[in-house]
């Protein structure tokens, strides 16, 4: 019998830090039976497409430009993505708010990445928002995907504290590979309960 495989589609809009160390994870072994089947992305120049090509892994670019709404563009993307046949869709960087519609059927099985303590600061310019908040603690949050911006069940958190002068690209510079690591654990660990489920 063929080892299980949990088959992973990563979506990302920007350099891909996140899909590398996925990627990197995967390589030495430390995503057990997860496997990164497919990389999509709205942008065409996307640092994460360089990375999908580089480590051989299939990519799909949707162009938001040629398609007349969201909703026609988001039911393109997961079409498309749905061709891979993941079991798990993960939103690394993805910059775009999805239509629920779209989504829909892979609801439960659709998580992020956001760089904050949700529910604090969903949305964007976290590390700023944090600062100017005097929070003590910053952080980043995986969550399922629901029909609200940057909401949903949060699954698991990373944290760390704001130190005096920080700046929102220090604090963004310190909080990254605590994301990399969250990440790449709740892959991890989405893919052990998969495999013990079945
Ligand atoms: C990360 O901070 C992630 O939390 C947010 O977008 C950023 C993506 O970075 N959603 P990268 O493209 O993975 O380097």
């Amino acid at each position: 019998m063929d080892a299980p495989i949990l088959r992973v589609a990563v979506l990302a809009s920007g350099r891909g830090s996140n899909l590398q160390a996925l990627i990197d994870a995967q390589r030495e072994g430390r995503l057990g039976a997860a496997h990164i089947v497919v990389v999509g992305s709205d942008r065409r120049k996307a640092g994460a497409l360089q990375i999908a090509h580089a480590a051989d892994i299939a990519t799909v670019v949707v162009d938001p430009r040629d398609y007349a709404d969201r909703a026609s563009f988001d039911l393109a993307l997961f079409a498309r993505i749905g061709e891979h046949q993941p079991d798990l869709i993960v939103l690394a960087g993805f910059m775009r708010i999805l239509d629920p519609a779209a989504f829909a059927p892979w609801l439960g099985r659709l998580i992020n990445i956001h760089p904050s303590l949700l529910p604090k600061y969903p949305g964007l310019h976290t590390h700023r928002r944090a600062i100017n908040a005097g929070d003590a603690e910053h952080g980043a949050t995986v969550h399922h995907v629901t029909a609200e911006l940057d909401d949903g069940p949060p699954i698991a958190q990373a944290r760390l504290p704001i130190l005096a002068g920080d700046t929102p690209e220090t604090l963004a510079a310190r909080l990254l590979p605590l994301e990399h690591a969250l990440l790449v654990r709740c892959v991890r660990d989405w893919q052990a309960a998969a495999i013990a489920a079945d």
